[in-house]
């Protein structure tokens, strides 16, 4: 049985201030959640997270790390540094890095084997453009994506989380659709099954404008193990309707 996880991805938002405000309201509203709660913060504000969440159910994340270990690297951070802050999880592979940043599917696997490394679960994410879903080609991209990440981390990809973000979903208010995304899970599920027979305790989530009314139906589907939200995780009553979808 895989257990669900709501993971919050704050992008570049935030403020000490707005911070604290945050998290107080999402552990005050939480409670004992019947899944796993995350947010992915950007690294500066890691050494507050972890104060304000140390005693709650909420774990911490980053949402990039470097592909290098130490060194002359200016600007990067590393997995152990991300591992002195408590860090558990760290997205790896988002489409905004690999759009913005050039990021390929080689430096993606070589993060993910250097997260594993340091006792991280990277969120593996993958996804296909407008563009490339138009143009049919949705299997081949995420399949190509996921492949790079399965062939450098052997039988440790069950180690891994994988989130599906359809990228013409991001930020755009455009949701894939459930069966839609199912249809990308279950492929990726039989595409982590091929590589590891422990690949069914994956968890595969869904990105992508995810939110309080969409995520019930969502998160009802048989691949599809939480969500990985930015925008709604910016308000305390939406990330919390999504975490309450997620332990239904
Ligand atoms: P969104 O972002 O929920 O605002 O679409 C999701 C993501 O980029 O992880």
């Amino acid at each position: 049985m895989r257990s669900k996880l709501i993971a919050g991805n704050w992008k570049m938002n935030g403020s000490l201030a707005a911070n604290q405000d945050l998290l107080l309201a999402i552990a005050q509203g939480l409670g004992t959640p019947s899944c796993n709660v995350a947010v992915c913060v950007p690294s500066l504000y890691l050494a507050q997270v972890q104060h304000v969440c140390a005693s709650s159910p909420i774990a911490w994340g980053a949402q990039d790390m470097s592909c290098f270990e130490i060194g002359a690297y200016t600007g990067e951070i590393s997995a152990s540094m991300l591992r002195d802050f408590g860090v558990r999880y760290v997205l790896v592979g988002h489409s905004e890095r690999r759009q913005y940043h050039g990021e390929t599917d080689e430096q993606v696997a070589t993060k993910v084997q250097r997260a594993l490394a340091a006792g991280i679960t990277p969120i593996v994410c993958v996804g296909e453009t407008l563009a490339q879903r138009e143009a049919g080609l949705t299997a081949d991209v995420v399949k190509r994506q996921l492949a790079a990440v399965i062939h450098a981390n052997g039988h440790c990809i069950s180690e891994v989380v994988v989130a599906y973000e359809p990228v013409w979903a991001i930020g755009t208010g455009k949701t894939a659709s459930p069966e839609q995304a199912q249809e990308v899970h279950a492929m990726l599920r039989l595409q982590l099954l091929a590589a590891s027979k422990q690949a069914d305790r994956i968890s595969i989530l869904y990105g992508g404008s995810m939110n309080p009314a969409n995520a019930v139906s969502l998160l009802a589907q048989p691949d599809i193990d939480g969500g990985l939200v930015g925008g709604a995780s910016l308000k305390a009553n939406e990330f919390l309707s999504i975490v309450a979808a997620a332990s239904q």
